[in-house]
Protein backbone atom coordinates (compact mmCIF):
# COMPACT_ATOMS: atom_id res chain seq x y z
CA UNK A 1 0.00 0.00 0.00
CA UNK A 2 1.31 3.74 -0.54
CA UNK A 3 0.16 5.68 2.38
CA UNK A 4 0.24 9.08 3.27
CA UNK A 5 0.18 10.07 6.64
CA UNK A 6 -0.27 13.76 7.71
CA UNK A 7 1.40 15.63 10.68
CA UNK A 8 4.66 16.75 12.16
CA UNK A 9 4.65 15.54 15.57
CA UNK A 10 5.52 12.68 17.59
CA UNK A 11 2.41 11.01 17.37
CA UNK A 12 3.04 11.16 13.39
CA UNK A 13 6.80 9.64 14.14
CA UNK A 14 5.06 7.02 15.96
CA UNK A 15 2.78 6.34 13.28
CA UNK A 16 5.46 6.20 11.11
CA UNK A 17 7.19 3.98 13.10
CA UNK A 18 4.50 1.61 13.48
CA UNK A 19 2.97 1.65 9.67
CA UNK A 20 6.79 0.65 8.62
CA UNK A 21 6.61 -2.45 10.53
CA UNK A 22 3.15 -3.67 8.37
CA UNK A 23 4.73 -6.18 5.67
CA UNK A 24 1.78 -4.30 3.37
CA UNK A 25 3.63 -1.44 3.51
CA UNK A 26 5.45 -0.13 0.12
CA UNK A 27 5.30 3.26 0.28
CA UNK A 28 5.30 6.09 3.09
CA UNK A 29 4.76 9.61 1.91
CA UNK A 30 4.27 11.94 5.58
CA UNK A 31 3.13 15.77 5.20
CA UNK A 32 5.23 17.76 6.40
CA UNK A 33 6.69 15.48 9.01
CA UNK A 34 10.04 16.17 10.75
CA UNK A 35 13.27 14.64 10.59
CA UNK A 36 12.08 11.33 12.33
CA UNK A 37 9.42 10.44 9.72
CA UNK A 38 12.01 11.24 7.04
CA UNK A 39 14.03 8.01 8.25
CA UNK A 40 11.08 5.90 7.47
CA UNK A 41 9.39 7.40 4.31
CA UNK A 42 9.40 10.50 2.50
CA UNK A 43 8.59 13.83 3.41
CA UNK A 44 6.35 16.38 1.51
CA UNK A 45 6.84 19.96 2.04
CA UNK A 46 3.26 20.47 1.90
CA UNK A 47 1.14 21.93 5.21
CA UNK A 48 -1.23 19.53 7.15
CA UNK A 49 -4.22 22.38 6.61
CA UNK A 50 -3.79 22.48 2.63
CA UNK A 51 -6.42 20.08 1.90
CA UNK A 52 -6.47 21.00 -2.12
CA UNK A 53 -2.93 20.39 -2.21
CA UNK A 54 -2.80 17.06 -0.14
CA UNK A 55 -5.62 15.92 -2.52
CA UNK A 56 -4.13 16.50 -5.32
CA UNK A 57 -1.01 14.59 -4.23
CA UNK A 58 -2.82 11.26 -3.12
CA UNK A 59 -4.52 11.41 -6.33
CA UNK A 60 -1.77 12.03 -8.80
CA UNK A 61 0.47 8.97 -6.63
CA UNK A 62 -2.72 6.91 -6.58
CA UNK A 63 -2.07 6.87 -2.55
CA UNK A 64 -4.21 3.84 -1.48
CA UNK A 65 -4.66 5.10 1.73
CA UNK A 66 -4.58 8.74 4.19
CA UNK A 67 -3.92 8.81 8.01
CA UNK A 68 -4.95 12.07 9.89
CA UNK A 69 -3.04 12.33 13.07
CA UNK A 70 -3.42 15.60 14.32
CA UNK A 71 -7.14 17.26 14.57
CA UNK A 72 -7.30 20.23 12.75
CA UNK A 73 -7.28 19.10 9.64
CA UNK A 74 -10.47 16.34 10.75
CA UNK A 75 -12.32 19.54 12.09
CA UNK A 76 -11.83 21.01 8.92
CA UNK A 77 -13.49 18.56 6.62
CA UNK A 78 -10.44 16.79 5.29
CA UNK A 79 -12.24 13.32 5.17
CA UNK A 80 -15.07 14.11 3.70
CA UNK A 81 -13.06 15.97 0.68
CA UNK A 82 -10.80 13.16 -0.05
CA UNK A 83 -14.32 11.02 0.48
CA UNK A 84 -15.35 13.08 -2.43
CA UNK A 85 -12.87 11.63 -4.46
CA UNK A 86 -13.50 8.03 -3.90
CA UNK A 87 -9.78 7.71 -1.83
CA UNK A 88 -9.28 6.30 1.23
CA UNK A 89 -8.65 8.15 4.11
CA UNK A 90 -8.28 6.87 8.14
CA UNK A 91 -10.24 9.52 10.92
CA UNK A 92 -13.33 10.73 11.04
CA UNK A 93 -15.94 12.82 8.96
CA UNK A 94 -15.83 16.57 9.94
CA UNK A 95 -19.51 15.76 11.65
CA UNK A 96 -18.35 12.72 13.86
CA UNK A 97 -14.75 15.27 14.72
CA UNK A 98 -17.26 17.59 16.36
CA UNK A 99 -16.61 15.13 19.29
CA UNK A 100 -13.56 17.18 20.18
CA UNK A 101 -13.88 20.38 18.01
CA UNK A 102 -17.06 21.51 19.72
CA UNK A 103 -16.86 21.01 23.75
CA UNK A 104 -20.60 21.99 24.14
CA UNK A 105 -21.38 19.45 21.75
CA UNK A 106 -19.54 16.81 23.42
CA UNK A 107 -21.19 17.86 26.61
CA UNK A 108 -24.41 17.70 25.61
CA UNK A 109 -24.14 14.19 24.28
CA UNK A 110 -22.90 12.90 27.23
CA UNK A 111 -25.83 14.44 28.86
CA UNK A 112 -28.59 13.22 26.64
CA UNK A 113 -27.11 9.65 27.05
CA UNK A 114 -26.40 9.87 30.79
CA UNK A 115 -22.32 9.66 30.24
CA UNK A 116 -20.92 10.57 33.15
CA UNK A 117 -18.92 13.85 32.96
CA UNK A 118 -18.38 16.85 35.36
CA UNK A 119 -21.75 19.19 35.61
CA UNK A 120 -21.76 21.86 32.94
CA UNK A 121 -22.96 25.19 31.08
CA UNK A 122 -22.65 26.84 28.40
CA UNK A 123 -23.14 30.22 27.29
CA UNK A 124 -23.20 32.32 24.18
CA UNK A 125 -22.96 35.30 25.73
CA UNK A 126 -20.27 36.74 28.21
CA UNK A 127 -22.71 38.60 30.63
CA UNK A 128 -24.60 35.22 31.29
CA UNK A 129 -21.43 33.93 32.29
CA UNK A 130 -19.73 36.10 34.25
CA UNK A 131 -23.61 36.39 36.26
CA UNK A 132 -23.38 32.03 36.13
CA UNK A 133 -20.06 32.61 37.94
CA UNK A 134 -21.06 34.49 40.28
CA UNK A 135 -23.35 31.74 41.21
CA UNK A 136 -21.05 29.06 42.09
CA UNK A 137 -18.54 27.46 44.26
CA UNK A 138 -14.90 27.41 43.03
CA UNK A 139 -13.15 25.83 42.02
CA UNK A 140 -14.76 25.75 38.51
CA UNK A 141 -13.02 25.09 34.60
CA UNK A 142 -13.89 27.41 31.57
CA UNK A 143 -13.58 26.05 28.54
CA UNK A 144 -13.50 27.51 25.02
CA UNK A 145 -15.94 25.57 22.95
CA UNK A 146 -13.63 25.22 19.36
CA UNK A 147 -9.76 24.11 19.03
CA UNK A 148 -7.35 25.77 20.78
CA UNK A 149 -4.79 23.78 20.18
CA UNK A 150 -4.57 22.77 24.01
CA UNK A 151 -4.43 26.02 25.75
CA UNK A 152 -8.37 26.59 26.04
CA UNK A 153 -9.33 25.25 29.44
CA UNK A 154 -8.37 27.29 32.33
CA UNK A 155 -9.10 25.11 36.16
CA UNK A 156 -9.54 28.36 37.88
CA UNK A 157 -8.91 28.52 42.03
CA UNK A 158 -11.50 31.37 42.54
CA UNK A 159 -14.21 33.11 40.65
CA UNK A 160 -12.29 35.92 40.19
CA UNK A 161 -9.93 33.52 37.51
CA UNK A 162 -13.23 32.10 36.15
CA UNK A 163 -13.93 35.72 34.95
CA UNK A 164 -10.69 36.12 34.03
CA UNK A 165 -10.18 33.38 31.71
CA UNK A 166 -14.21 34.27 30.48
CA UNK A 167 -13.33 37.70 29.43
CA UNK A 168 -9.86 36.24 27.59
CA UNK A 169 -12.05 33.59 25.18
CA UNK A 170 -15.03 35.68 24.51
CA UNK A 171 -14.22 39.41 24.78
CA UNK A 172 -10.28 39.59 23.88
CA UNK A 173 -10.73 36.70 21.69
CA UNK A 174 -7.67 34.97 22.52
CA UNK A 175 -8.62 31.77 20.42
CA UNK A 176 -10.72 33.87 17.29
CA UNK A 177 -13.82 31.97 17.13
CA UNK A 178 -12.97 28.89 19.05
CA UNK A 179 -13.99 31.07 21.86
CA UNK A 180 -17.80 32.26 20.41
CA UNK A 181 -18.92 30.14 23.00
CA UNK A 182 -17.60 28.74 26.43
CA UNK A 183 -18.09 26.27 28.23
CA UNK A 184 -18.21 25.95 32.27
CA UNK A 185 -17.65 22.90 33.90
CA UNK A 186 -17.88 21.99 38.03
CA UNK A 187 -14.18 20.94 38.68
CA UNK A 188 -13.45 16.89 39.32
CA UNK A 189 -10.52 15.96 41.53
CA UNK A 190 -8.70 12.33 41.25
CA UNK A 191 -6.40 10.62 38.71
CA UNK A 192 -6.54 11.39 34.65
CA UNK A 193 -6.25 8.14 32.67
CA UNK A 194 -6.60 7.92 29.07
CA UNK A 195 -8.29 5.20 26.99
CA UNK A 196 -7.35 5.08 23.07
CA UNK A 197 -10.26 3.25 20.84
CA UNK A 198 -10.65 2.07 17.42
CA UNK A 199 -14.37 2.56 16.39
CA UNK A 200 -15.66 1.46 13.25
CA UNK A 201 -19.06 2.61 13.36
CA UNK A 202 -20.65 -0.21 14.61
CA UNK A 203 -17.89 -1.72 16.67
CA UNK A 204 -15.53 0.05 19.77
CA UNK A 205 -12.01 -1.69 20.52
CA UNK A 206 -10.26 -0.50 23.39
CA UNK A 207 -6.83 -0.05 23.16
CA UNK A 208 -4.71 -0.91 26.65
CA UNK A 209 -4.95 2.82 29.33
CA UNK A 210 -2.26 4.99 29.20
CA UNK A 211 -1.72 8.08 31.29
CA UNK A 212 -0.07 11.10 30.59
CA UNK A 213 1.67 13.77 32.51
CA UNK A 214 0.18 16.97 31.74
CA UNK A 215 2.15 20.09 34.12
CA UNK A 216 5.43 20.83 32.84
CA UNK A 217 6.81 20.19 36.15
CA UNK A 218 7.69 17.70 38.64
CA UNK A 219 4.84 16.56 40.92
CA UNK A 220 2.41 18.22 38.71
CA UNK A 221 3.47 21.30 39.36
CA UNK A 222 3.38 24.53 37.19
CA UNK A 223 1.45 25.32 33.51
CA UNK A 224 -0.41 22.53 31.38
CA UNK A 225 1.73 21.15 28.29
CA UNK A 226 0.76 18.81 25.75
CA UNK A 227 2.24 16.32 27.28
CA UNK A 228 5.41 15.83 29.45
CA UNK A 229 5.15 12.09 29.00
CA UNK A 230 3.55 8.66 29.35
CA UNK A 231 3.00 5.47 30.13
CA UNK A 232 1.00 2.21 29.40
CA UNK A 233 -0.80 -0.03 30.53
CA UNK A 234 -1.71 2.54 33.38
CA UNK A 235 -2.15 -0.01 36.54
CA UNK A 236 -5.05 2.91 37.69
CA UNK A 237 -7.25 1.24 35.31
CA UNK A 238 -7.30 -2.10 36.45
CA UNK A 239 -10.02 -5.11 34.97
CA UNK A 240 -12.35 -4.04 36.84
CA UNK A 241 -12.43 -0.17 35.95
CA UNK A 242 -11.89 -1.14 32.65
CA UNK A 243 -14.74 -2.95 32.50
CA UNK A 244 -16.73 -0.67 33.95
CA UNK A 245 -15.76 2.20 31.63
CA UNK A 246 -16.45 0.26 28.89
CA UNK A 247 -19.95 -0.41 30.17
CA UNK A 248 -21.00 3.41 31.29
CA UNK A 249 -18.62 5.09 29.01
CA UNK A 250 -17.24 3.48 25.51
CA UNK A 251 -20.24 1.58 24.63
CA UNK A 252 -22.46 3.88 25.51
CA UNK A 253 -20.76 6.50 23.88
CA UNK A 254 -20.63 4.33 20.65
CA UNK A 255 -24.48 3.89 21.26
CA UNK A 256 -24.97 7.80 21.21
CA UNK A 257 -23.05 8.57 18.09
CA UNK A 258 -25.18 5.78 16.54
CA UNK A 259 -28.39 7.30 17.39
CA UNK A 260 -27.16 10.99 16.36
CA UNK A 261 -26.78 9.27 13.24
CA UNK A 262 -23.08 9.73 13.02
CA UNK A 263 -20.63 7.03 11.36
CA UNK A 264 -17.77 7.50 13.43
CA UNK A 265 -15.25 5.70 12.06
CA UNK A 266 -11.49 6.41 13.58
CA UNK A 267 -9.90 7.11 17.00
CA UNK A 268 -11.88 8.11 20.08
CA UNK A 269 -9.68 9.42 22.91
CA UNK A 270 -11.41 9.13 26.08
CA UNK A 271 -9.80 11.24 28.32
CA UNK A 272 -11.00 10.17 31.66
CA UNK A 273 -10.92 11.33 35.65
CA UNK A 274 -10.76 8.60 37.84
CA UNK A 275 -12.37 9.55 41.67
CA UNK A 276 -12.55 6.64 43.96
CA UNK A 277 -12.66 3.70 41.28
CA UNK A 278 -15.37 5.52 39.30
CA UNK A 279 -14.64 7.63 36.04
CA UNK A 280 -16.12 10.44 34.51
CA UNK A 281 -15.33 11.84 30.61
CA UNK A 282 -12.92 15.34 30.65
CA UNK A 283 -12.84 15.28 27.25
CA UNK A 284 -13.24 13.36 23.66
CA UNK A 285 -10.74 13.68 21.19
CA UNK A 286 -10.68 12.38 17.76
CA UNK A 287 -7.01 11.32 17.37
CA UNK A 288 -4.05 9.41 18.71
CA UNK A 289 -3.32 11.30 21.75
CA UNK A 290 0.68 12.65 22.14
CA UNK A 291 2.51 11.42 23.63
CA UNK A 292 0.00 8.50 24.33
CA UNK A 293 0.47 7.63 20.73
CA UNK A 294 4.09 6.83 21.95
CA UNK A 295 3.78 4.31 24.47
CA UNK A 296 0.50 2.52 22.92
CA UNK A 297 1.88 1.72 19.51
CA UNK A 298 5.15 0.73 20.43
CA UNK A 299 3.04 -2.13 22.20
CA UNK A 300 0.69 -2.82 20.02
CA UNK A 301 1.57 -6.39 18.40
CA UNK A 302 -1.20 -6.69 15.34
CA UNK A 303 -0.35 -4.24 12.03
CA UNK A 304 -1.87 -1.35 12.53
CA UNK A 305 -2.70 -1.12 8.38
CA UNK A 306 -5.11 -4.37 9.13
CA UNK A 307 -6.66 -2.13 11.40
CA UNK A 308 -7.38 0.90 9.74
CA UNK A 309 -8.75 -1.44 6.65
CA UNK A 310 -11.10 -3.10 9.43
CA UNK A 311 -12.35 0.42 10.56
CA UNK A 312 -12.58 1.35 7.15
CA UNK A 313 -14.45 -1.63 6.08
CA UNK A 314 -16.56 -1.76 9.15
CA UNK A 315 -14.99 -4.78 9.78
CA UNK A 316 -13.47 -4.63 13.31
CA UNK A 317 -15.53 -7.38 14.84
CA UNK A 318 -13.72 -9.04 12.77
CA UNK A 319 -10.06 -8.37 14.37
CA UNK A 320 -9.14 -8.99 17.58
CA UNK A 321 -6.44 -6.56 18.73
CA UNK A 322 -2.64 -8.46 20.21
CA UNK A 323 -1.02 -6.38 22.72
CA UNK A 324 2.91 -6.89 23.91
CA UNK A 325 3.40 -7.89 27.82
CA UNK A 326 5.67 -5.27 28.12
CA UNK A 327 5.57 -1.74 29.83
CA UNK A 328 6.50 1.51 27.84
CA UNK A 329 7.51 4.85 29.39
CA UNK A 330 7.91 8.18 27.25
CA UNK A 331 9.97 10.94 28.31
CA UNK A 332 9.35 14.30 26.36
CA UNK A 333 12.67 16.43 26.21
CA UNK A 334 11.64 19.97 26.11
CA UNK A 335 13.18 23.57 24.88
CA UNK A 336 14.03 25.88 27.41
CA UNK A 337 10.90 27.78 28.42
CA UNK A 338 8.31 25.75 26.94
CA UNK A 339 5.53 26.03 27.06
CA UNK A 340 6.08 29.23 27.49
CA UNK A 341 8.50 31.57 25.53
CA UNK A 342 11.37 29.30 24.23
CA UNK A 343 14.39 29.49 21.86
CA UNK A 344 14.97 27.15 18.94
CA UNK A 345 17.81 26.02 16.61
CA UNK A 346 19.92 24.08 18.92
CA UNK A 347 22.05 21.55 17.47
CA UNK A 348 21.20 17.77 19.30
CA UNK A 349 23.55 15.50 20.15
CA UNK A 350 23.27 11.34 20.53
CA UNK A 351 20.06 11.17 18.56
CA UNK A 352 21.83 8.30 16.68
CA UNK A 353 24.11 6.35 19.79
CA UNK A 354 21.08 6.25 21.43
CA UNK A 355 18.78 5.34 18.83
CA UNK A 356 20.67 2.30 17.86
CA UNK A 357 19.75 0.69 21.66
CA UNK A 358 17.55 -2.14 21.51
CA UNK A 359 14.20 -1.16 23.08
CA UNK A 360 14.54 2.42 23.14
CA UNK A 361 12.74 4.50 20.17
CA UNK A 362 13.43 7.92 19.90
CA UNK A 363 10.12 9.61 18.38
CA UNK A 364 11.33 13.23 17.16
CA UNK A 365 8.66 16.45 16.95
CA UNK A 366 10.21 19.90 17.04
CA UNK A 367 13.30 19.21 15.15
CA UNK A 368 14.42 20.15 11.45
CA UNK A 369 17.49 19.01 9.61
CA UNK A 370 20.43 20.73 8.34
CA UNK A 371 23.34 19.46 6.62
CA UNK A 372 23.31 16.21 8.23
CA UNK A 373 22.57 17.37 11.43
CA UNK A 374 19.32 17.92 13.44
CA UNK A 375 18.61 21.06 15.02
CA UNK A 376 15.43 21.93 17.95
CA UNK A 377 12.27 23.64 15.98
CA UNK A 378 9.83 23.42 18.25
CA UNK A 379 8.32 23.21 22.10
CA UNK A 380 8.36 19.52 22.83
CA UNK A 381 11.32 18.31 20.98
CA UNK A 382 11.35 14.49 20.99
CA UNK A 383 10.04 11.13 23.00
CA UNK A 384 12.24 8.93 24.04
CA UNK A 385 10.22 5.47 24.16
CA UNK A 386 11.68 2.31 26.69
CA UNK A 387 9.99 -0.98 27.03
CA UNK A 388 10.49 -3.14 29.35
CA UNK A 389 9.63 -6.01 31.71
CA UNK A 390 8.34 -3.56 34.66
CA UNK A 391 8.04 -0.19 35.23
CA UNK A 392 10.88 0.69 37.58
CA UNK A 393 13.70 -0.57 35.05
CA UNK A 394 11.87 0.75 31.91
CA UNK A 395 12.00 4.38 33.87
CA UNK A 396 15.19 4.15 34.43
CA UNK A 397 16.16 2.90 31.34
CA UNK A 398 14.23 6.15 29.28
CA UNK A 399 16.11 8.54 31.67
CA UNK A 400 19.57 7.26 31.08
CA UNK A 401 18.32 7.28 27.16
CA UNK A 402 17.16 10.97 28.12
CA UNK A 403 20.42 11.77 29.61
CA UNK A 404 22.75 10.64 26.49
CA UNK A 405 20.23 13.07 24.89
CA UNK A 406 21.51 16.62 24.37
CA UNK A 407 20.36 20.54 23.47
CA UNK A 408 20.81 23.80 24.69
CA UNK A 409 18.07 24.32 27.26
CA UNK A 410 16.75 20.94 26.90
CA UNK A 411 14.41 20.25 30.07
CA UNK A 412 12.33 17.07 30.92
CA UNK A 413 10.41 15.91 33.60
CA UNK A 414 12.05 13.37 36.13
CA UNK A 415 8.78 11.83 37.22
CA UNK A 416 7.33 10.15 34.76
CA UNK A 417 5.59 6.77 35.37
CA UNK A 418 7.04 6.78 38.86
CA UNK A 419 4.17 4.93 40.74
CA UNK A 420 5.72 5.61 44.04
CA UNK A 421 4.45 9.25 43.78
CA UNK A 422 1.41 8.86 42.23
P1 LIG B 1 -9.65 19.03 28.28
O1 LIG B 1 -8.96 19.58 27.06
O2 LIG B 1 -11.11 19.31 28.33
O3 LIG B 1 -9.29 17.63 28.60
O4 LIG B 1 -8.93 19.74 29.49
C1 LIG B 1 -7.51 19.74 29.61
C2 LIG B 1 -7.12 19.40 31.01
O5 LIG B 1 -7.79 20.28 31.93
C3 LIG B 1 -7.55 18.00 31.46
O6 LIG B 1 -6.66 17.04 31.05
C4 LIG B 1 -7.59 18.19 32.95
O7 LIG B 1 -6.28 18.15 33.49
C5 LIG B 1 -8.14 19.58 33.12
N1 LIG B 1 -9.61 19.54 33.25
C6 LIG B 1 -10.52 19.62 32.26
N2 LIG B 1 -11.77 19.55 32.74
C7 LIG B 1 -11.67 19.41 34.06
C8 LIG B 1 -12.60 19.29 35.14
N3 LIG B 1 -13.93 19.31 34.92
N4 LIG B 1 -12.12 19.14 36.38
C9 LIG B 1 -10.78 19.13 36.62
N5 LIG B 1 -9.85 19.26 35.67
C10 LIG B 1 -10.27 19.41 34.39
N1 LIG C 1 -1.94 14.15 25.52
C1 LIG C 1 -3.15 14.86 25.36
C2 LIG C 1 -3.64 14.96 23.99
O1 LIG C 1 -3.11 14.38 23.06
O2 LIG C 1 -4.64 15.63 23.78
Amino acid sequence: MRVLLIGSGGRENALAWKLAQSSRLKQLYTAPGNPGTAELGENLEIDENDHQTLLDFALRKEIDLTVVGPEAPLAAGIVDLFQQQNLKIFGPNQQAARLESSKDFAKSLMQRYNIPTANYRSFTEPEKALEYIKTQEAPLVVKADGLAAGKGVTVAGTRAEAVQAVEEIMVAEKFGRAGDKVVIEEFLSGEEATILAFCDGKKIVPMIPSQDHKPVYDGGEGPNTGGMGAYAPAPLVGDKLQQKIQQTIITPTLRALQSEGIDFRGIIYFGLMITDGEARVLEYNVRFGDPEAQVVLPLLETDLLDIFQAVLDGNLSELSLKWSKQKAVCVIMASGGYPEKYQTGYQIRGLEEIGRQEDIMIFQAGTKKEQGKIYTAGGRVLGVTALGEEFQSTRERAYRAAAGIDFQGAHYRSDIADLTVR
